[in-house]
């Protein structure tokens, strides 16, 4: 089967690409039916703002809540499966180097056989202690054993009896420093930078195509909407991740055959 067509320009910069970096937000996994951050929550969840929950500020004054909510959120990823676009980019890094950076703090570029260079904001599956910060791992912080509650107590630390918490990024709180790193390294070495799935809203993240653009580093974007980053990259894909990821694959297995 013939690539898909696509401008030119983009098969050219996509077949000529020995180091690609991806930005992925949360967009990247709306065809794998996890909602993105700025669509309404679904169902038990629909009347609270994640804006407000995903905050240091609603821990403190409801952990339970706050707790309850990410157990929620990680069953629901646990139950989805990753997308075309997540296989695409997992299949991309067999025949290139392609680093993945995500805002998305879900684990489905991992469970297409990615492996992600930054979890710029975290991931659900890691908690950790809230005071001494070592990780938890008990079951009952399993996802399945979440309950269609609104509360649920968040288990102690073994080690200081504090409460854990999720090991997300909260609004406000900084990027961890060492995931931050790599993907500035990841977004200044590469030949291309794919950014998929994001409304490029939230700083730090959203800096990195506009750090390669400034070093000359052509950019990617894909996304069915525009965004305030749409008019600046080199060439805009108006498209999904499960779409337009796989149409780009195509076009590095017809480079190599
Ligand atoms: P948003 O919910 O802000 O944006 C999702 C983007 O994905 C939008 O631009 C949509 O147009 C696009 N989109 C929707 N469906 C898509 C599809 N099938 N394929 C591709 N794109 C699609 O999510 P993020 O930009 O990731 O931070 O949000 C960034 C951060 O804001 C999150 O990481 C979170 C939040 O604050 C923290 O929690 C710290």
């Amino acid at each position: 089967m013939g690539a898909t067509p696509l401008d030119p320009a983009v098969a050219a910069l996509v077949r000529g690409a020995h180091w690609v970096t991806v930005c992925s937000g949360a967009g990247m996994s709306a065809e794998s039916n996890v909602p993105t951050f700025r669509d309404a929550e679904t169902g038990l969840w629909e009347r609270f703002d994640p804006t407000e929950l995903a905050t240091p500020e609603a821990w403190s004054a409801d952990p339970a809540l706050v707790w309850a909510w990410y157990q929620w959120r990680a069953r629901l990823v646990r139950g989805a499966e990753p997308n075309a676009g997540h296989r695409a980019l997992a299949q991309w890094a067999q025949r290139r180097t392609l680093m993945v950076v995500t805002q998305n703090v879900d684990d489905l570029h991992e469970r297409a056989g990615s492996s992600v260079s930054a979890h710029l904001h975290g991931s659900l599956f890691a908690p950790r202690c809230s005071n001494c910060g070592t990780p938890y791992d008990g079951t009952d912080a399993d996802p399945d054993t979440a309950t269609e509650t609104l509360r649920v107590e968040p288990p102690a630390c073994p080690r200081c009896l504090s409460p854990v918490r999720p090991g997300v990024v909260w609004f406000g709180e900084p990027l961890p420093q060492d995931a931050w790193d790599r993907a500035a390294d990841a977004a200044a070495g590469c030949d291309l930078l794919i950014v998929v799935g994001t409304s490029g809203l939230v700083y730090p993240a959203a800096s990195l195509p506009e750090r390669a653009l400034a070093a000359g580093i052509p950019v990617i974007e894909i996304n069915p909407d525009p965004t305030p980053l749409s008019s600046s990259v080199t060439h805009f894909l108006q498209t999904t991740a499960g779409r337009g990821l796989p149409a780009l694959l195509e076009h590095v297995r017809a480079a190599d055959d």
